[in-house]
């Protein structure tokens, strides 16, 4: 269950030595609290990094603007991560000046930038990271055969001389260098132990085991984690981590495994969100540890604040959250069904085995209605992660009063919706009515006025069905070429008053943009998104 041996020495902020002494430790590596007696029993520490940000973000239709990042991270430092990936700073300016801000706004968690085995990389991460007050680098190199063969043309001893280089490179320029071995879940175990012992050999203090393609059982990946803590020279000097993608929706059973032997560090994104089937979720992982005392780990998360960043990162990201997923859906403390409703009402626990209070879920405050005041708005945004000022919430109370009138109870996605309406006001062009027939035996027509920069504009077209007229309107005044090449209606919640999102991607000049507006009217809804697209490449 548990490693005999202690994985970090002096880890950031905690430290433990079993059975001798504990000893406290500033970030800057100073002593602030020394216990030197002899204690029986100490949970170990499971290091939260969290990359959201990073592989999070690179979830097509999810990309987040500066301003958006920093507020997620602000989130991440609340809720207590130790460590924020912040981005790939050589993939685009705006994720280098990302980085950058990140960097100036967060002061307890480390941010970290990800890089390839690639000097540019790792120089252009550095200077990235210039105003952190606590950085590291992620830098590495795929190790399984796949790789090696296909994606680098190369052999297996190049690529452990590429990986030494990347981490001795790295740290010219900062202490804290992280190596990560990509694809370690389809790499063969002798040559991946070769491979880590380098590393740490280089002056690596972080390993990333990655499961990258979600291949792995759980007991095999715990294998490999115990085989490195058993192989590997030098390991107890760094921190092994775990980053498990869920292809096989083994994510979160793969972390675990890892943890129970011996990893202490964990990666993971918001709501599991990531690349194809995404991430393990940080709040899977954060409950299971604190559920499961058997396992002697803790975290430094505030479980009480994981629903508020589950909603404020699904909403930003415009990425709804399955109903039934664990911890945070909707359904997650739902229980419809007689027998369940009768033993809960009875005794909680018979069929709950976490009270929604501890992920932050009150369930007497979520339903908002037209009788709600201002205040009572604001603490629900405030209770979801988001203050407003006085402007913005006099905005967004607006909105709310309006949103009310058509439907019966206002709920926290809706509420999400409404604090985001004000980035609509930045945008260039915006929808300033729109008419439409629709009915059958008819043909739709629709009539529409945009606001550009100030200017109005009108047009009329007809299409093939209400939505397909609005959007041939639209394009009568926009005049280019644009072609919807995804469109996406959801239904937020149930009944037919509810609000309908939209995700839309509209190609233009070989480019595809992301659109996306959620409104009671669907049809406005999907107009809305195909500005929204357009305001993408509009300037
Ligand atoms: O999945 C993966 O292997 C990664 C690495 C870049 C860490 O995201
Ligand atoms: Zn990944």
């Amino acid at each position: 269950m548990q490693s005999e041996k202690t994985n970090r020495e002096k880890s950031e902020g905690f430290t433990r030595n079993k059975g001798t002494s504990i000893t406290f430790l500033l970030k800057s590596g100073k002593v602030i609290f020394s216990l030197k007696k002899k204690i029986k029993y100490m949970s170990d520490r499971l290091f939260i990094f969290d990359t959201t940000l990073r592989d999070g973000e690179q979830v097509p239709g999810c990309q987040l603007n500066t301003v958006e990042k920093i507020e997620v991270a602000k989130a991440l430092e609340e809720l207590g991560v130790d460590v924020i990936e912040a981005g790939f700073p050589v993939s685009s300016p705006g994720d280098f000046n990302s980085v950058v801000e990140i960097s100036k706004a967060v002061t307890w968690p480390t941010i970290c930038a990800l890089t390839r085995a690639v000097e540019n990389d790792i120089k252009v991460a550095a200077e990235a990271l210039q105003y952190a007050k606590h950085k590291r680098i992620h830098t590495g190199i795929g190790t399984s055969d796949y790789h090696i063969k296909y994606k680098f043309n190369s052999t297996r001893e190049e690529i452990i001389e590429r990986a030494i280089g990347c981490v001795s490179y790295a740290k010219k320029f900062v202490e804290d260098v992280q190596f990560y071995a990509e694809d370690a879940g389809r790499t063969d175990n002798e040559y991946l132990a070769r491979v880590v012992e380098a590393v740490i050999k280089a002056g690596a203090t972080v390993i990333n085991i990655p499961d990258t393609t979600g291949y792995c059982l759980p007991s095999e990946f715990g294998a490999k984690i115990k085989y490195l803590m058993e192989n590997v020279k030098g390991i107890e000097k760094v921190t092994i981590a775990t980053h498990c993608h869920n292809d096989l929706g083994m994510a979160t059973a793969n972390t675990i495994s890892g943890v129970m032997n011996g990893a202490r560090q964990a990666e993971v994104t918001i709501n599991g969100i990531g690349e194809r089937a995404g991430n393990t979720s940080l709040e899977e992982v954060a409950m299971i540890c604190r559920s499961h005392k058997e396992l002697d780990i803790v975290t430094n998360i505030n479980t009480t604040k994981l629903y508020g960043i589950s909603r404020l990162v699904s909403s930003l990201m415009n990425m709804p959250v399955q109903p039934n997923k664990a911890i945070v859906g909707r359904n997650a403390f739902a229980h419809s069904s007689g027998i369940h409703q009768d033993g809960v009402l009875k005794n909680r626990e018979s069929y709950e085995i976490i009270d929604p209070k501890d992920v932050g879920v009150d369930e007497n405050s979520i339903v908002l209605t037209a009788r709600s005041g201002r205040a009572a708005l604001k603490h629900r945004l405030h209770v979801l992660g988001i203050d407003l000022d006085k402007d913005a919430l006099d905005k967004a109370y607006e909105g709310f009063l309006r949103l009310a009138d058509k439907k019966k109870e206002i709920n926290d996605d809706d509420v999400l919706m409404l604090a985001g309406k004000h980035h609509s006001a930045t945008r260039r062009i915006n929808l300033d009515f729109l008419q439409v027939t629709s009915g059958v035996g008819i043909h739709s027509v629709a009539s529409v006025g945009l606001d550009i920069a100030g200017e109005k504009f009108e047009a009329c077209a007809s299409g093939n069905g209400p939505v397909d007229a609005a959007i041939s309107a639209i394009k009568q005044i926009i005049r280019r070429t644009m072609t919807v090449k995804e469109f996406l209606i959801q239904a937020i919640n149930k009944g037919s008053n509810d609000i309908g999102k939209v995700h839309m991607t509209v190609e233009h000049d070989g480019n595809c943009y992301y659109g996306f507006s959620a409104n009671t009217d669907i049809v406005a809804a999907s107009a809305e998104a195909f500005i929204d697209a357009i305001n993408k490449f509009v300037h």
